[in-house]
C-alpha cells in the first residue's frame, strides 16, 4: 500500500537537508515494497513571499490529507521585522496546534564515533540514550501575549488535560524501555508547574505505577544533563523548557544538525522534523548536515507509516555512515575521517541504504 506525506521544506537549509530525506525515505521504504508519493507546499518564510501568510490553507490542506509529514526549517533574517503573526515561525506553531500535535519526542542518543564531536567528556558520553518529550501546543507559547512601547507580556498556563496527555506519552514510551520518566518543571516558582507536577504524580501512580518517576527543577536538570546523562531514560517537560533543553541535549550527541523529532497527537498523523533551524548562514552551500533530517524519516516510518523495519533500516545506514568515518562539516574532521557536502553525504547514506542485506 502508498503512503503519502507532504514535505515543507521552508526556508534556510530547510530545502537542502528536506531533499536528502525524502531520498532516503524513498529508498527505505521502497526495500519493503512501499511507494511513498511525495507531495511539496510552502511554509514559513517561503510561504510569506509566496502568499503572504507563513501557513496557507493549501499547505494545512495538503497536511491534514497525507499519512504523514516533514519539516525542513523555518525562519531568517529578512521576516524579522514582519508583524509577529505573520511571522515564518508562526507558521509552523500554527500547524503544530492545527494539527493536535500536542507531543514531540526528541532522541537524543550518543554515537561513539562522535565522541570527539561533543564538549563532554566521552567517559560522561557512554550509554547516554534520552527521549525528550516536549509538550508541544500549550503553555508559554500559545498563551496571551501583549505589548506597549515600554511594556510587553506572555501568559503561561495549562490544564490538566493536557498535562495528563503528555505524561501518559512518556509513561507508554518508558514502558518500552528503561521505565523511568524524569518529570522536569519549576514548581518552586510557578503555578502551571506545581499543577504540571501534581498531575504527572498522579497519572504514573495511577496508572504506570511500574515506572520510576523523578522529579527535577528545570535549573537543575539543566545542569544534570551534563553530569550524569547517562542516567536519563525518559524526559518530559513543558513547552518552553522542553525547547531549551532540547538544544542543550544536542550537544551530548554532538551537533545540532543530528537530532530528529516527531510531533504526534491523539492519531497516526505526526509532523517530523529536524530540531535544527534555518541555518541562514550557510544556506544553499551545501555544508547543512542533513542527519536529523534523514533520521526524522525513520521516526517517521516508526510512528506514522508503521514501517519500523525500514525505519531501523535508515538509522543503521546513517550509523554505517559515520563507522566508516564519513562525516559533515559539523561535526569537525580528524585523521581517518572525510568530511562530505549534504549531497554527497545523502549519497553514502542512500548507498547504504541501497546495499543493506
Ligand atoms: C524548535 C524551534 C521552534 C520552537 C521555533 C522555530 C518556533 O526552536 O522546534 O525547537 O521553538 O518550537
Ligand atoms: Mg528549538
Amino acid at each position: 500500500m502508498n503512503r503519502s506525506v507532504t514535505i515543507l521544506p521552508g526556508d534556510g537549509i530547510g530545502p537542502e537537508v528536506a531533499a536528502q530525506a525524502a531520498r532516503a525515505l524513498s529508498a527505505a521504504a521502497g526495500r519493503f515494497n512501499v511507494e511513498i508519493d511525495l507531495s511539496s507546499a510552502l511554509i514559513g518564510g517561503a510561504a510569506i513571499d509566496a502568499e503572504n501568510a507563513p501557513l496557507p490553507e493549501r499547505t494545512l490542506a495538503l497536511c491534514e490529507k497525507a499519512d504523514a509529514i516533514f519539516l525542513g526549517a523555518v525562519g531568517g533574517p529578512q521576516w524579522a521585522n514582519v508583524p509577529v503573526d505573520l511571522r515564518p515561525e508562526q507558521g509552523l506553531l500554527d500547524l503544530r496546534r492545527a494539527l493536535g500535535l500536542f507531543a514531540n519526542l526528541r532522541p537524543a542518543v550518543t554515537y561513539p564515533e562522535l565522541a570527539e564531536a561533543s564538549p563532554l567528556r566521552p567517559e560522561k558520553l557512554s550509554g547516554v540514550d534520552i527521549i525528550i518529550v516536549r509538550e508541544l501546543t500549550g503553555g508559554i507559547y500559545f498563551g496571551k501575549r501583549g505589548r506597549t512601547p515600554t511594556a510587553a507580556f506572555d501568559t503561561c498556563e495549562y490544564t490538566v488535560t493536557e498535562i495528563e496527555r503528555v505524561c501518559r506519552v512518556a509513561g507508554r514510551l518508558a514502558q518500552s524501555r528503561r521505565g523511568k520518566v524524569t518529570s522536569v518543571d519549576k514548581a518552586n516558582v510557578l503555578d502551571t508547574s506545581r499543577l504540571w507536577r501534581e498531575t504527572a504524580t498522579r497519572v504514573f501512580a495511577d496508572e504506570f505505577p511500574e515506572i520510576e518517576l523523578e522529579h527535577l527543577y528545570v535549573d537543575a536538570a539543566a545542569m544534570h544533563l551534563l553530569a550524569r546523562p547517562a542516567d536519563f531514560d525518559i524526559m518530559v517537560m513543558d513547552n518552553m523548557f522542553g525547547d531549551i533543553l532540547t538544544d542543550e541535549a544536542s550537544m551530548l550527541a554532538g551537533s545540532l544538525g543530528l537530532l530528529p523529532s516527531a510531533s504526534i497527537g491523539e492519531n497516526t498523523l505526526g509532523l517530523y522534523e529536524p530540531i535544527h533551524g534555518s541555518a541562514p548562514d550557510i544556506a544553499g552551500e551545501d555544508k547543512a548536515n542533513p542527519i536529523g533530517a534523514i533520521l526524522s524519516m525513520a521516526m517517521m516510518l516508526r510512528y506514522s507509516l508503521e514501517l519500523a523495519e525500514a525505519a531501523d533500516l535508515i538509522d543503521t545506514a546513517v550509523h554505517a555512515c559515520l563507522k566508516s568515518g564519513l562525516r559533515t562539516a559539523d561535526l569537525g574532521a580528524d585523521a581517518g575521517t572525510r568530511v562530505l557536502g549534504t549531497t554527497a553525504f545523502g549519497d553514502a547514506v542512500l548507498a547504504e541504504i541501497d546495499s543493506a542485506t
